[in-house]
C-alpha cells in the first residue's frame, strides 16, 4: 500500500521531511488525504479491497485507531464501503477512478447565458486612481476624520441591534435624511417612504428593470451613454434602443414613440453622460408627457447633479411636475466615495407602498452601520460642507483642464463642463480614440474612449472622456501635453500611411 499512497510524514521526521519549516498535518488527516487522492486518481480502483486496519497500521507506522478513524471517515463521505469482508473502494464517476485515461486539461465548453455575450470588453483594466480617470472623486480630500467619527457614533449607539437584517428598503434614518436633502438641494418631491437604498446606482438600475419590465420589453438609452444602464437592460433581456443625444440632451425622434414604444427610458438630464449636455426644459416636459401617454418610466440618473459649476443649480426632472413618471436614481459614489456602494431610488409616491411588498422579498437591507453613519453625516451638515468644498475644488480643476486643452485643441472640440468631474474632447476621425487611450495608458494616464460609450460606432463618437476629479490641478497641463503629443503622432502616422497607399 505504501507504494500507492506514499509514506506519511511523522512529527519526529518533520525537520528533515519538510524543507519549508511548516508542521506536517496530523497522521490521521494525512492518511485520509492520501487515500482520497489515490481513489480519485484511479490508483485504488473501484471495488478494490483495502488492507485491514491492523495491517495498514503496521505498514504505515501509525496506531490502529488512526486507520480505523480514517476508514470510518472515508466511509461516511462515500469513498469506501465497509462490509463484512472488509473495506472496499466505492464506484465513483470520475474517468480516472473508472480507470479511463483523463481527458487532457481541455476546459469544457461553457454554456453561458446568451446575455453574457452582449458585454463587450470595452473597459480598460486600468487603475481607477490614475490621472484623468473619469468618475473618481478627489479621494485624498475626503474628510476621513469626520467619517470615522460618524461610523464610531453609529457603532456606539446602534450595536448590537444593527448586526441584524434591518429594513429591506434601507435604514429609515438614512431614507429620511436623503429625502430631506433631495427636496432642498435637487427639488425632488419626496419623503423617506419613497426612498429605497441600493448598492450604488447600478443596483438601483437593476431594480428598475426588475420592478417595471418583462423580458423583450423595449428600453431606450442615450447614445453615447452610460454603460451601466446598458448592462442593466441586457441583464433584464430587454430590447435596448439607442437614442441620439445633441446639445439639448436626449433627442428622441417623435416617430419612435409609436414605432418602438418604450417601457423604460434611461436619461442623465443634469449632465448627460458622457457629452455633458443639459436636458432642456422643453425636452423634459415632452418626455414626461409622452412617457405618461405610453405607460413608460423615465429613469433620471442624477449621478453628478450636485456639482453644478455654472449658474444656478438645475432642479431635477422628477420635481418638475406632480406625479411625474420618473424613477429618480442617485449615488454616493461621487459625492462621498465609490467604495461606499450606497445609492438609492426615489419611487413615485403613488406606487411606493405597492412596491414595498415586492421589495420585501427582493432585498435584504444590510450595511446598516454605514447607512446610519451616512444619515448622521448628512443630518449634521458634514455632507453639505463636503459638497461645498468639492464644488470649489472641481471648479478649479476644471478650469485648469480647460486652460490646458485650449493650448492644443479648438474650443468646439470641448464638450460639457456645466456639472461634474469630467470634460469630453471630440477628436478628428484620423485619431482613433481607442488607440490613443492605449498609448495614454502606457504613459500612466487613464482617460476613456468616447466610442466605448456608443451603442453603435459612429463618427461623432470619437474622442476622450477626461476626468479631473481625482487629478490635482498642477498635473493636468503636463498630462494634456502628453495626450496632445500622442494625438499628433497618431495623426502623422495616419497621414504617412495614406500617402504610402
Ligand atoms: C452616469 C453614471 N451614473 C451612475 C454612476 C454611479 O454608479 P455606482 O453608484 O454604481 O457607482 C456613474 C459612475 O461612474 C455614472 O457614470
Amino acid at each position: 500500500m505504501i507504494e500507492i499512497i506514499g509514506p506519511l510524514v511523522h512529527p519526529v521526521d518533520a525537520r528533515t521531511a519538510d524543507h519549508h519549516g511548516s508542521k506536517p498535518a496530523p497522521l490521521q488527516k494525512q492518511l485520509i488525504e492520501r487515500l482520497q487522492q489515490a481513489i480519485l486518481a484511479g490508483r485504488l480502483p473501484a471495488g478494490s479491497l483495502l488492507p485491514s486496519s491492523r495491517l495498514l497500521a503496521a505498514e504505515m507506522g501509525v496506531s490502529r485507531n488512526t486507520v480505523v478513524i480514517a476508514y470510518e471517515h472515508l466511509a461516511a463521505v462515500g469513498y469506501v464501503i465497509a462490509g463484512k469482508q472488509g473495506t472496499r473502494v466505492s464506484p465513483l464517476s470520475t474517468p480516472s477512478a473508472r480507470g479511463e485515461p483523463s481527458a487532457q486539461s481541455a476546459l469544457p465548453e461553457v454554456a453561458y447565458a446568451a446575455r453574457v455575450a452582449q458585454f463587450a470588453a470595452t473597459r480598460t483594466q486600468a487603475d481607477n486612481t490614475f490621472p484623468l480617470t473619469p468618475g473618481t472623486p478627489a479621494l485624498d480630500r475626503f474628510p476621513l476624520g469626520a467619517w470615522r467619527r460618524a461610523l464610531e457614533r453609529s457603532m456606539e449607539r446602534a450595536l448590537p441591534l444593527a448586526l441584524g437584517y434591518g429594513t429591506p428598503a434601507g435604514e429609515p434614518a438614512l431614507r429620511d435624511a436623503i429625502a430631506a436633502h433631495l427636496r432642498m438641494a435637487r427639488g425632488v418631491r419626496c419623503d423617506g417612504a419613497q426612498v429605497v437604498i441600493t448598492e450604488g446606482a447600478q443596483e438601483a438600475l437593476n431594480l428598475c428593470v426588475r420592478l417595471f419590465t418583462n423580458p423583450g420589453d423595449v428600453a431606450w438609452v442615450e447614445d453615447p451613454g452610460y454603460r451601466g444602464a446598458k448592462a442593466a437592460f441586457h441583464l433584464g433581456d430587454l430590447r435596448t434602443l439607442p437614442m441620439p443625444v445633441d446639445a439639448e440632451g436626449l433627442a428622441a425622434p417623435t416617430h419612435a414613440w409609436r414605432a418602438h414604444p418604450p417601457k423604460l427610458i434611461y436619461t442623465s438630464p443634469a449632465h448627460q453622460y458622457p457629452t455633458g449636455a443639459v436636458l432642456s426644459v422643453a425636452r423634459r416636459l415632452e418626455l414626461i408627457a409622452q412617457a405618461r401617454r405610453c405607460g413608460a418610466w423615465l429613469i433620471e440618473d442624477d449621478y453628478d447633479g450636485e456639482f453644478r459649476h455654472t449658474g444656478e443649480p438645475i432642479a431635477s426632472m422628477q420635481g418638475l411636475v406632480d406625479d411625474a413618471p420618473v424613477l429618480y436614481v442617485g449615488s454616493f459614489s461621487k459625492t462621498m466615495f465609490p467604495a461606499l456602494r450606497i445609492g438609492f431610488i426615489v419611487l413615485p409616491r403613488a406606487i411606493a407602498a405597492h412596491t414595498a411588498v415586492a421589495l420585501q422579498e427582493m432585498l435584504r437591507g444590510g450595511h446598516r452601520l454605514e447607512q446610519l453613519a451616512l444619515a448622521h453625516f448628512i443630518d449634521s451638515g458634514e455632507f453639505g460642507r463636503h459638497l461645498g468644498r468639492m464644488r470649489r475644488l472641481y471648479r478649479e480643476r476644471q478650469q485648469a483642464l480647460r486652460d490646458a486643452l485650449a493650448v492644443h485643441f479648438e474650443p468646439a472640440q470641448i464638450l460639457g463642463g456645466n456639472c461634474g468631474m469630467h470634460l469630453t474632447l471630440r477628436l478628428p476621425p484620423q485619431v482613433d480614440d481607442r488607440t490613443l487611450v492605449q498609448r495614454a495608458l502606457a504613459e500612466g494616464l487613464n482617460p476613456r474612449a468616447l466610442s466605448g460609450f456608443a451603442l453603435h460606432p459612429h463618427a461623432q463618437a470619437n474622442g476622450l472622456v477626461i476626468g479631473y476629479g481625482n487629478t490635482p490641478a498642477e498635473q493636468l497641463a503636463p498630462a494634456v501635453d502628453t495626450l496632445a503629443a500622442l494625438a499628433r503622432e497618431l495623426q502623422r502616422k495616419r497621414k504617412r500611411g495614406a500617402q504610402a497607399a
